[in-house]
């Protein structure tokens, strides 16, 4: 009785096939439209053309900064690239809260400032060098270092960036701090940093996924279906597309689905109404679905005796990190992780049974999430008619997640078209290394040219 009761609440996260087929029309709907010249205005999946071209070709040198922005961690880089070899620091600064909700103007002092430490700290703060940032949201590209901010997505809101250049803005904060001489080369989402790092040394590798804070793809699309593409004299004949799908359903166009918990994740967030598709998937959502799924559990009597904590009712208080490791309890019968995610909740009134739930719904809000991304991902490969490619993931979700992997493989394969292969492989360190290359590639032009 009490299994069909849980049951009854959990069902709307069990979907068939249909209904992962149905997400993959309109994706490809999304796709299309946010392609095409006429409609792109009123895309919600805007289909960014990047600027980035040549790969790089073994011959860039020298020593390159990289910014990482957007995901769990703020990071500076300095990569030193000499031919094949690429030595890496890396520090991570924290972002407050205050900031990340503040202005830009706050935002980009801050970011000048840590720049301007860890120079000092590595002893290069009277160098001159280039720049390669890893800005992960939705930018309109200008250039390969003009990138307009769209919207932003996930834990940021700063005014007066929204519109604006986010080159400008780093370089008046740069300016204003005096001191250093840093010049940014090149702006890439982070799914093009995934991309680039796997496709130096993986020739198939033609899509870059981050299944993290937020999640979204990029992908190689050949420049005759981009009909937003203004033509130039120099024209590439593919160019990579920063697809942004994590907008997918902003339009309605997922309410087939949406769960009354989807509904109230995308309520209380700071963009409502935004990053539908996003907020289904991505680990800055996926532990509060669970919560909330939880404590009506709770709250029918279904869980914990109906006893739950102060803790278990905040929001946001339930990490998506616990949502991994509750489905690292294999063996069922001793439930480590569990109980420990329990205790650090301040649930006392806790048995097998209660455990055994938790795990069930937690792998169903991850089972959801997985299988979405699979849609995403097969969409984008059927598009595309390759026959052989590789995925370059990145993002904490995938990586800490224990079953998200096989999950996709074992989905994309049912949602692909027959005949197409692909291989989802881990990217090391795409906003680093990738910003780097970017940044080593934009400098090595502007020096051959000169
Ligand atoms: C990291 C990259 O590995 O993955 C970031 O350095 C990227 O640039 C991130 O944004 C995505 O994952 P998460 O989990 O940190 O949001
Ligand atoms: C959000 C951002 C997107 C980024 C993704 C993963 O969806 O809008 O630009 O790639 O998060 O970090």
């Amino acid at each position: 009785e009490r299994q069909r009761l849980v049951e009854n609440i959990v069902k709307p996260f069990i979907l068939d096939d249909a209904v992962y087929k149905r997400v993959c029309d309109v994706m490809l709907d999304n796709f299309n439209k946010g392609l095409g010249k006429e409609t792109n205005a009123e895309a919600r999946v805007k289909m960014f053309p990047t600027y980035v071209r040549s790969v790089p070709d073994g011959t860039e040198e020298g020593d390159f900064l990289a910014l990482d922005l957007g995901g769990t961690n703020f990071r500076v880089l300095l990569i030193s690239l000499k031919g094949q070899e690429v030595n890496m620091e890396s520090k991570i600064f924290l972002i407050p809260q205050h900031i990340m909700l503040g202005t830009g103007i706050q935002l980009f002092d801050h970011i000048a400032d840590c720049i301007y430490k860890f120079m000092k700290e590595q002893k290069i703060e009277k160098k001159t060098l280039p720049l390669g940032f890893t800005f992960s949201f939705p930018c309109k590209q200008l250039g390969l270092a003009k990138a307009k901010l769209t919207t932003w997505t996930k834990g940021f809101k700063c005014e007066g960036v929204e519109g604006n250049d986010i080159v400008q803005l780093l370089h008046e904060a740069i300016k204003r701090k005096g001191d250093m001489e840093v010049e940014c080369l090149a702006v890439i989402n982070d799914t093009v940093g995934a991309l680039m790092s796997c496709a130096h040394s993986d020739r198939q590798c033609a899509i870059g996924l981050i299944l993290g804070t937020g999640t979204n793809a990029c992908y190689i699309e050949k420049l005759e279906n981009v009909g937003l593409w203004d033509s130039d004299y120099n024209d590439p004949k593919e160019v990579i597309i920063n697809t942004e799908w994590g907008a997918m359903g902003d339009d309605g166009g997922l309410d087939f689905l949406i769960t009354e918990y989807d509904k109230h994740v995308d309520k209380h967030s700071i963009n409502g109404g935004k990053q539908i598709y996003e907020k289904m998937i991505s680990g800055m959502y996926m532990g509060e679905i669970v919560r909330l799924v939880l404590e009506k559990l709770r709250r029918n009597g279904l869980l914990f005796g109906g006893v739950g904590s102060e803790e278990l009712s905040k929001r946001g208080r339930f990490y998506t990190k616990y949502v991994s490791e509750i489905e690292s309890d294999v063996d069922e019968s001793d439930f480590k992780s569990t109980k420990q995610v329990f205790e650090e909740l301040e649930l006392t009134n806790y048995t097998d049974e209660d455990c055994r739930i938790a795990l069930y719904v937690c792998s169903l809000v991850s089972t959801r999430a997985a299988y979405l991304a699979s849609a995403g991902i097969a969409t984008l490969l059927n598009k595309m008619g390759r026959k052989d490619v590789s995925v370059a993931v990145d993002g904490s979700l995938y990586r800490f997640h224990p079953h998200f992997h096989d999950l996709m493989v074992e989905k994309i394969e049912k949602l692909v078209t027959p005949g197409i292969r692909f291989k989802l492989m881990l990217s090391h360190d795409g906003s680093g290394k990738g910003a780097a290359l970017v940044a080593a590639v934009a400098n090595r032009l502007r020096d051959e040219e000169a």
